[in-house]
């Protein structure tokens, strides 16, 4: 609609029906990443979360190095939060970072599971700046566990999420 009223001398109206078109692909926006972050993938599922990590750090547009050992499947709710923190500080990377490497690991030292996800960008996070790590931080602790962010300035970021089993 917009083209064809580009063509005829109604500039006034093109520029209308624009604005509602990027309205509404805002909102479509909005609506995908409400449902993406409240779905549980698939492969987080039947597989479990080391392989679900493994597929957010191929997918990323850094170099992710992948540490993890689990002996077992946990909780579903604890899954699912240790692989949304890292799938956020992933995304945090590539847009705050400036990072050239990631490191991510995983493990199970006393009787919690823990993945920490670790950058050489410039640092300087701060857990208030926006909704990400705050959110993470809410969910981590609903379920009794803790989300740490260190990031001097000049010397990177490392998140860490330790949630008992
Ligand atoms: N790995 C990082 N390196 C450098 N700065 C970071 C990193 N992660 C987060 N930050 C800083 O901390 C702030 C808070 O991060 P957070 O993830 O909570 O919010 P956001 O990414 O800006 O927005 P949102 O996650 O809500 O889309 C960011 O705005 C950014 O300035
Ligand atoms: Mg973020």
């Amino acid at each position: 609609m917009a083209r064809g009223a580009l063509d005829g001398a109604a500039a006034e109206r093109a520029e209308s029906l624009l604005d509602r078109a990027l309205r509404e692909v805002e909102l479509g926006l909005g609506e995908l990443r409400e449902l993406a972050q409240g779905i549980h993938p698939a492969m987080l599922t039947e597989q479990g979360l080391l392989p679900a990590i493994e597929a957010l750090a191929a997918r990323s547009t850094l170099t992710v190095v992948v540490e993890a050992e689990l002996s077992a499947r946990t909780r579903p709710a604890v899954e699912s939060a240790l692989y949304f923190t890292v799938a956020e500080a992933l995304t945090n990377c590539a847009k705050h970072a400036g990072a050239h490497r990631v490191e991510v690991s995983v493990g199970e030292p006393e009787g919690v599971v823990e993945v920490l996800v670790a950058d050489d960008g410039r640092g300087g996070a701060d857990a208030e700046g926006g909704s990400g790590l705050r959110g993470l931080g809410d969910r981590i602790a609903a379920l009794g566990g803790t989300l740490d962010v260190t990031s001097p300035a000049g010397e990177g970021t490392a998140v860490r999420a330790r949630v008992p089993r």
